[in-house]
């Protein structure tokens, strides 16, 4: 049966853009963000073509765990939120992932438990981004609290960069401050920066980086693309032309009749709407790609369908292939079109959606 919208994952591409990580960091080890299904590429390819190649995978909580460790993967997976509930001590002890520790809620639970081996910890410190963590002055108290706790093992200190991506260095260049005066003289690693952070910090590259974004190959910085910095795109998402019409001049199409066409034009409506995935504020104007063409959205994004403007792409038939992002299209590009990121794009896709992958030779 012919497939209404595809996405397809390059598994070479995201090898590339682990290689990427590398020539940035290559005296760091690597904790590679798989959450959130791998950035909605799919957990399970992701974490079988990574599987010791990286040195951990952050993960959000024990089930995005237990997912990858059911794949028979080796790499240690960390837990970026930590416990979520005192009763998860005993599994994550069992399973033997490691933990992100940011609450004294979660420190009096350790204390406590009851373990065969000790659990890992990264101790993170907020230096800024007001999310999770411990106030850096704490950083003394907390390790030697650690280090009394039996059931705990100190891997080190994490913290995360809040404006990384961002032009302005101010508020980095004082969380890397704030970070490094905290943990000077602590026993144990570190590590700090995320994609944007390894790749506009040369000092953020210590003991272990945390690249997420740019292994799927979307640029972490403002107003960047991707190919600017060699990183390839991983997915491609892909739909059909289903119905062209020609509609006169002065009309509108679609939901609130917001576009209307200032001449007679020919309109396409593709099979992918924000049902499945397709940014629903996507603006008229937002690139999709029709025969290798450059065409633009027009009118609301509705549940199944999009309307493009095909006076681009005269040639243009019913049953076309076009191409909503990745590929020639930059991800980052729609995103902005659509006032988001590209994370989201990503992670935005529903089950509609069939996913393939071309696998590395
Ligand atoms: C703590 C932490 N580290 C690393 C990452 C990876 O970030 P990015 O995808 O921007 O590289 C994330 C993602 O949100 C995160 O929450």
């Amino acid at each position: 049966m012919p497939e209404r919208v595809t996405a397809t994952v390059d598994l070479s591409a995201l090898r590339h853009n682990l290689q990427r990580v590398r020539q940035y960091a290559p005296t760091s080890r690597i904790m590679g963000a798989l959450k959130a299904d791998a950035y909605g590429h799919g957990t399970a390819a992701v974490a079988r073509t990574l599987d010791g190649e990286l040195d951990a995978y952050a993960v959000a909580c024990l089930e995005e765990a237990e997912a990858i460790r059911s794949l028979g993967c080796s790499t240690p997976c960390v837990l970026l939120e930590g416990l979520l509930h005192p009763s998860e001590v005993s599994t994550v002890a069992a399973r033997g992932d490691c933990l992100v520790l940011h609450a004294d809620w979660q420190l009096d639970c350790l204390q406590n438990a009851r373990v065969s081996q000790p659990i890992p910890v990264w101790v993170k410190l907020d230096t800024g981004m007001n999310r999770l963590g411990f106030c850096p002055e704490q950083a003394q108290r907390l390790a030697a609290a650690v280090q009394a706790i039996p059931s705990v093992r100190l891997l080190g200190w994490m913290t995360h960069l809040a404006n990384a991506d961002a032009a302005e260095p101010e508020s980095t260049l004082e969380q890397l401050t704030r970070f490094f005066a905290a943990v000077e003289g602590l026993p144990g690693q570190r590590t700090i920066a995320n994609s944007a952070g390894l790749m506009a910090y040369p000092q953020a590259r210590v003991d272990w980086v945390r690249p997420g974004i740019m292994l799927y190959g979307a640029s972490p910085l403002e107003g960047r693309l991707a190919r600017q910095d060699d990183l390839r795109p991983t997915m491609r998402v892909e739909s059909r032309l289903i119905a062209i019409r020609e509609v006169p001049a002065g009309q509108a199409v679609g939901y609130g009749s917001e576009w209307r066409c200032a001449e007679p034009t020919r309109v396409g409506v593709i099979a992918m709407g924000y049902g499945d995935g397709y940014p629903r504020h996507a603006r008229s104007g937002t690139p999709v790609l029709v025969q290798g063409q450059v065409v633009s959205l027009i009118g609301r994004v509705s549940m199944d369908m999009i309307t493009v403007d095909l006076r681009a792409c005269p040639q243009a038939q019913v049953g076309d292939a076009a191409t909503l992002w990745g590929g020639a299209l930059p991800v980052e590009t729609v995103a902005a079109h659509a006032g988001t990121i590209a994370y989201d794009l990503f992670c935005g896709l529903t089950n509609r959606v069939r996913y393939h992958y071309q696998h590395p030779d």
